[in-house]
């Protein structure tokens, strides 16, 4: 669980030591914006923007939302994104509208189509405020999400809980997410590699790299981190208790021959196969 106390000061109530910053933003939304709101999440190593802008319409806040989209309006009290907030004294929780954008036409309208973003046609609106995602997926080995081809919300559930199911007991639900799509991957499996138990980001990192497979390294070193590499006999390599010293001129550890089925086996527990 977060620790409310460690969040960025500048997202909530004591924000107001932060105007002069602010003013800055406000100013630049107002280029776009009919009315000048910008989103109050400037936080230490993420510099902020305004959230989506649709002409002619204003922020209403999240409240309204729920007369017509009462499940997803309850659940996004525990979502991340909930703690976003206009700043100024007529400040609304802008938490839907920082990535649907201002919603006043689209309720007056009864919810009309095309008065309102929904991010799952792009991913533009994100990459307003996260803008370092978007160099992260243009690297060599990437998730096609500028492609148009998977989208942010089939990892991040935007709307409830956080938005990274990582670490502690939720990891099991960081593989269940990357499994809908990979189910070879994901198992399971007779001879199962304990390392998929730290979950898949161990190993890939899902953004992007510069690495085949989108692994975090693309040499040896992501397997010794766990498995020791030593020197029993000098001039000799022993990990996982076998000589490896001719093995490893050969390639990485998953070359063809070595540990191919490198998440999981259901032939044997050197996971050749
Ligand atoms: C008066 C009722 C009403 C209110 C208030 C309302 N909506 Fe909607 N909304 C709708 C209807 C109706 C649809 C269309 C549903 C459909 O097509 O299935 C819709 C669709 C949407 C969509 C999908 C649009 C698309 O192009 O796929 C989003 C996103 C959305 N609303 C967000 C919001 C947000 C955010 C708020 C609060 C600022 C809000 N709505 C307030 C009625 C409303
Ligand atoms: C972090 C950004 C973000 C916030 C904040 C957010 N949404 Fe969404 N919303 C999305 C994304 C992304 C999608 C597309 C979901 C997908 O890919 O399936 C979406 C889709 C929708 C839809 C379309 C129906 C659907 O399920 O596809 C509605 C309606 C909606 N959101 C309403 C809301 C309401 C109401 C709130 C506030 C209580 C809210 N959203 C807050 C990102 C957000
Ligand atoms: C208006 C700005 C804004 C928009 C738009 C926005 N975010 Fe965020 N997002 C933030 C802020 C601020 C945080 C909180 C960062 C923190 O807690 O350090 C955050 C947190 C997150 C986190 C969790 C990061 C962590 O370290 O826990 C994820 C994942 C995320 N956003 C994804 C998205 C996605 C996907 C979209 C588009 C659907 C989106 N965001 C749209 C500002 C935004
Ligand atoms: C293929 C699944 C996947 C897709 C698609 C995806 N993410 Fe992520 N994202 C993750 C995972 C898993 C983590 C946690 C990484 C970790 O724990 O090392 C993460 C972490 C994050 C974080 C917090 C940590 C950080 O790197 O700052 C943000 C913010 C984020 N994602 C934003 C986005 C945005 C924005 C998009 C769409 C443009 C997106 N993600 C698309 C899987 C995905
Ligand atoms: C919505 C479906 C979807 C989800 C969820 C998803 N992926 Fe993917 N993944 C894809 C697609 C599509 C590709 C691209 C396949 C291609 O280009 O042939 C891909 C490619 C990959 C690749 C590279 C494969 C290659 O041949 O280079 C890896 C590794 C990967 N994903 C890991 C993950 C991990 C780890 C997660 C969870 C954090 C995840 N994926 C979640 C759809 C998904
Ligand atoms: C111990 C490290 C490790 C972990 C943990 C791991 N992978 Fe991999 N993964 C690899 C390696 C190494 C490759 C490259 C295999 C190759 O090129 O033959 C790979 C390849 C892949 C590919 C591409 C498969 C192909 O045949 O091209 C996908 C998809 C993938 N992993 C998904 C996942 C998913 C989903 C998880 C979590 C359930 C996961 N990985 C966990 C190391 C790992
Ligand atoms: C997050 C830590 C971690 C990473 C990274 C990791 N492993 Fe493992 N691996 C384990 C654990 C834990 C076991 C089970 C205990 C053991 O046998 O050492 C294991 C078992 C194995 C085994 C089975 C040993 C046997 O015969 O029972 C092989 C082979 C193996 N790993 C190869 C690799 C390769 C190759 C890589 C790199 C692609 C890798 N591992 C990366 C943690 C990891």
């Amino acid at each position: 669980m977060r620790d409310p106390s460690h969040d960025s000061p500048a997202r909530d109530g004591d924000s107001r030591k932060r105007n002069g910053n602010r003013r800055r933003l406000v100013v630049v939304s107002a280029v776009v914006a009919a009315t000048a709101v910008a989103i109050s999440c400037a936080t230490v190593n993420r510099t902020v923007m305004a959230p989506p802008n649709i002409p002619g319409a204003q922020f209403v806040g999240s409240e309204t939302c729920s007369q017509c989209h009462e499940p997803i309006t309850r659940d996004f009290k525990t979502a991340t994104h909930m703690r976003l907030k206009a700043p100024g004294d007529n400040a609304k929780n802008a938490g839907c509208e920082s990535c649907h954008g201002p919603g006043s036409i689209h309720n007056e309208s009864g919810g009309a189509r095309n008065t309102i973003i929904n991010p799952r046609k792009s991913p533009e609106t994100c990459f307003q405020c996260h803008l370092d995602k978007r160099g992260e997926f243009s690297l060599p080995h990437h998730h096609p999400v500028l492609e148009g081809k998977v989208s942010c919300g089939d990892c991040h559930n935007p709307h409830k809980g956080p938005m990274v199911k990582s670490g502690g007991t939720s990891l099991f639900s960081e593989n269940e997410t990357c499994g809908q799509c990979h189910t070879v991957q994901f198992g399971p499996f007779v001879y199962e590699h304990e390392a998929l138990r730290e979950g898949c980001t161990t190993c890939h990192q899902p953004h992007g790299t510069v690495n085949q497979r989108m692994l975090i390294s693309r040499n040896q070193s992501l397997c010794l981190k766990c498995h020791f590499q030593q020197q029993l006999i000098p001039g000799r390599i022993t990990i996982g208790g076998q000589d490896h010293t001719s093995l490893l001129t050969r390639g990485t550890c998953w070359s063809a021959g070595c540990h191919e089925a490198i998440h999981g086996s259901q032939v044997g527990s050197s996971m050749r196969f």
